[in-house]
């Protein structure tokens, strides 16, 4: 890898496993905190309203709700939101916090009525825990098993009505027997429209006093991967640029801030540009099995899948077979190669 491409990854708004301070920052500051503000996403806006209102008129917490899709698209900006409308308290932790039985059943315990646990990246959640949350999603309880061997017995704790939210990237490593306890549903979140990333480009813009024309924020918007977080990564890096340069933004320095970070027409990286190379170069376009793309790209295989794939598989750039993954003729003209 060049070091070019490595300076990109580095400052990649994409590394979602392994988010930069300056992204948490940004998340928290830049996170909408009415409906309203929260943008796109109509289909599951409309049906949380629904299902939080039934709730409310029963006089009982929601049920539990998952949310799934890449990175960044706003799963844990709904799940405050939720709170923040029901009034509840919002406890967070996530799957690869809960470490032991007693870590969740402590969690569990303490929870007040009413309140709501948020577990992010659920599906790093250990198979054990796992069994431990399913009497608790479904009956309310906790089964804790006392002693070992013969003399072994199971005490039932009763909790307090709560909800659980859940979010993860890779809803197809969740067990089914978790998914299906999701009874108020599962949503998968879309990636936003062009438009719709302008609208959230203009908002942040206003928060954080940048000053920003129509030409320059679509310019954005087409870069952003159709993902709220890129859109707020890449505008926070374009008002930097304006800054040292002494310059208004403007389309001129919005090209030059998306130039100096490697992200090309498509809003592809450089190692999304490494991934369509490798898949071409190395194995003729595919199809060619997610482990071993991974390992000639000194990636995860969880970044390649999470952070890489659903965006270059909505724009066709690749596709997934049964036997791997494939480079289309789109990806080899983007890239220029003849096949
Ligand atoms: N619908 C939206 N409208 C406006 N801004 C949004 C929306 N969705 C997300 N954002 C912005 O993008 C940021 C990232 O969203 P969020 O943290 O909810 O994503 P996520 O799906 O939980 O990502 P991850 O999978 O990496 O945890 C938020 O802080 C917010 O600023
Ligand atoms: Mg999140």
């Amino acid at each position: 890898m060049s070091s070019t491409s490595k300076a990109a990854r580095q400052d990649s708004p994409n590394k979602a496993l392994d988010k930069a301070p300056d992204d948490l920052f940004l998340d928290t500051t830049l996170r909408p905190s009415s409906w309203n503000e929260y943008v796109g996403q109509k289909t599951i806006k409309d049906n949380l309203k629904v299902l939080l209102r039934a709730a409310a008129e029963r006089k009982h917490p929601p049920e539990h709700i998952l949310f799934y899709g890449p990175p960044g698209l706003g799963k844990t900006t709904l799940a405050h939101l939720i709170a923040k409308e029901t009034a509840s308290q919002l406890k967070a932790t996530s799957g690869p916090a809960i470490e032991k039985v007693g870590d969740l059943a402590s969690i569990l315990t303490n929870l007040a009525p009413g309140d709501m646990l948020f577990i992010d990246e659920i599906h790093r959640l250990n198979k054990a825990i796992e069994e431990v949350l399913y009497p608790a999603m479904e009956s309310g309880s906790l089964d804790i098993i006392i002693g070992k061997g013969p003399s072994a017995r199971t005490i039932q704790l009763e909790l307090p009505p709560f909800t659980l939210l859940a979010a993860t990237t890779r809803v197809a490593l969740l067990s089914s027997p978790l998914r299906s306890r999701f009874s108020g549903g599962t949503f998968r979140l879309e990636f936003y429209t062009e438009k719709e990333i302008q609208e959230i480009i203009h908002r942040s813009a206003r928060l954080l006093g940048i000053d920003i024309d129509e030409k320059s924020s679509k310019k954005i918007a087409e870069r952003s991967r159709f993902t709220p977080r890129t859109a707020n990564f890449l505008l926070k890096r374009v008002r930097d640029l304006a800054q040292v340069e002494k310059m208004a933004v403007s389309v001129g320095i919005v090209d030059k801030a998306l130039a100096m970070l490697g992200i090309d027409e498509l809003g592809l990286t450089q190692t999304d540009r490494d991934l369509l190379r490798t898949l071409i170069d190395k194995f003729g376009g595919g199809p060619v099995g997610l482990n071993t793309l991974a390992a000639s790209l000194s990636e995860e295989e969880a970044t390649v899948e999470e952070v890489h794939e659903p965006y270059l598989l909505q724009l066709g750039l690749i596709e997934r077979t049964p036997r791997g993954r494939k480079a289309t003729d789109k990806a080899f003209d983007h890239l220029k190669i003849k096949r």
